[in-house]
C-alpha cells in the first residue's frame, strides 16, 4: 500500500534519521509535518516541497495533540541520547507517552516508533532475535528505550516498531563523523584484534523498513530488528574507513589491562550520573554476534540493500564536504 497523498507527523525531524525519514515520504508523496524543537535545526528541511515545518516538543502533551491531528501516520523518530536516567526518562518515556496519546486523540492509523537494539542490552554474548527478553542493564539510554517500548505497546494505536542497530550514513555523528575519525587514525586503535561483530546499518536502509513498517499489514504490533545479517566484524567496519583515509593500519589495545580498568571507569561515570556498563560492554564488544533479520525477511519480504563497502562508497562525499576527508 502506498503512502502518497496521505499526512504524515515525523518527531525528530531536525536530526539525523527524522530528516532522512521525513525526505524519503515527502518524496514518495506524503504530506510531511516535520517537527522542530529548536529553531534553527532546520536547514536541511527547510524549502522542500511537501514538507512543512511544524514547532514543537514533544514534552508538550497539548502541542502534541495539535500538531498530531489530521495525520494519518506518525513516526516517532525524537528521542534523547545521552544524558542521565532522569533526562532520559523525560525525553524518551514522558515524550513517547504524550506522542502516543495524541496519535490516539488524532485517530492516526499506525504509530512506527524507532527503538534501538540497545533495549536488548549487552548482556547477550550469542545472537540475538526479536523475541528475546529486554536486558537494558542500567545504561540510561537503554533503560529508557526499552521503557519507551512499553509505551508504545500499550497505548490502544496500532503501532509496529523498529530496531536499528548503529546507523551510518552521510549527516551521521557518531557512527560516521566519529568513527571515520577513529578508523583515520593511523594505526586505527581498538579493543583487540577487532573480531567481534559490529551493527552498522546503511541509513537508507534504516529508513526503507521505517516506512515499509508504517503500512505493512503484518507488521502493526510488531517489532523488527534493522541490522547487518550477517554482521561484520568491528575490525571490517573500522577499515572501511581507514581505507577511506588511506591506510590499513591497526593497532589493538590488550583487553585485560582494559577489564581490570572497566570498574573505576563505571565508578566515575556512575558518579557523573550516566552509567554506561563498561565492564559488559567490553565482552559485548568482543562478542561475534548477529541481530537476527530473519523476521523481516520472513513476514515482510525485506532484505537490507545496501553493502558495507557501498555505504562506505556513499559516506565519502559528505566526509569530504565536511573536511573530514582531505
Ligand atoms: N543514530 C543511531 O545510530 C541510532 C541507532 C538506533 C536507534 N536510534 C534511534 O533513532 C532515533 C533518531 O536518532 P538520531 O541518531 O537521528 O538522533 P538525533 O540526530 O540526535 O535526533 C534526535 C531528534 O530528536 C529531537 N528531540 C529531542 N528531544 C526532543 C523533544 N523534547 N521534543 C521534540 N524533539 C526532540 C531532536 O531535536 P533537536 O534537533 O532540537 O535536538 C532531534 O531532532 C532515536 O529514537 C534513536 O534512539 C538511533
Amino acid at each position: 500500500m502506498t503512502l502518497a497523498g496521505r499526512t504524515a507527523l515525523v518527531t525528530g525531524a531536525t536530526g539525523f534519521l527524522g530528516g532522512a525519514v521525513a525526505r524519503r515520504l515527502a518524496n514518495e508523496g506524503v504530506y510531511v509535518k516535520a517537527l522542530a524543537r529548536r529553531p534553527g535545526r532546520d536547514a536541511y528541511l527547510r524549502d522542500v516541497p511537501k514538507i512543512e515545518i511544524v514547532s514543537g516538543d514533544m514534552l508538550d502533551a497539548e502541542r502534541m495533540q495539535a500538531v498530531t491531528q489530521g495525520c494519518d501516520y506518525v513516526f516517532h523518530v525524537a528521542a534523547a541520547l545521552g544524558g542521565s536516567l532522569s533526562h532520559q526518562r523525560k525525553l524518551n518515556v514522558d515524550g513517547t507517552r504524550h506522542v502516543m496519546q495524541a496519535a490516539a486523540a488524532a485517530g492516526v492509523r499506525r504509530v512506527v516508533h524507532v527503538s534501538t537494539i540497545a533495549v536488548y542490552g549487552y548482556g547477550y554474548t550469542s545472537d540475538v532475535t526479536e523475541d528475546m527478553p529486554q536486558r537494558p542493564g542500567r545504561v540510561p539510554y537503554n533503560v529508557s528505550k526499552s521503557e519507551a517500548e512499553a509505551v508504545v505497546r500499550a497505548s490502544s494505536v496500532p503501532y509496529s516498531i523498529i530496531r536499528p542497530g548503529m546507523i551510518y550514513g552521510p549527516r551521521s555523528g557518531m557512527w560516521t563523523a566519529f568513527m571515520f575519525n577513529l578508523g583515520k587514525r593511523n594505526p586505527t586503535i581498538f579493543l583487540g584484534d577487532g573480531s567481534g561483530y559490529a551493527h552498522p546499518i546503511y541509513v537508507d536502509d534504516v529508513v526503507d523498513l521505517t516506512v515499509l513498517l508504517a503500512t505493512h499489514p503484518v507488521a502493526e504490533h510488531e517489532a523488527f530488528n534493522c541490522a547487518p545479517d550477517p554482521a561484520p566484524t568491528w575490525r571490517e567496519f573500522l577499515s572501511g574507513y581507514s581505507r577511506l583515509a588511506g591506510h590499513q593500519r591497526w593497532f589493538g589495545l590488550p583487553v585485560l589491562p582494559l577489564k581490570l580498568l572497566a570498574p573505576a571507569v563505571e565508578l566515575a561515570l556512575t558518579l557523573r550520573g550516566e552509567p554506561q556498563d563498561v565492564p559488559a560492554l567490553i565482552p559485548f564488544l568482543q562478542a561475534r554476534k548477529t541481530y537476527r533479520m530473519d523476521k523481516a525477511r520472513r513476514l515482510l519480504g525485506w532484505e537490507a540493500q545496501v553493502s558495507l563497502d557501498e555505504g562506505m562508497r556513499r559516506c565519502e562525499p559528505w566526509l569530504r564536504e565536511k573536511g573530514l576527508l582531505p
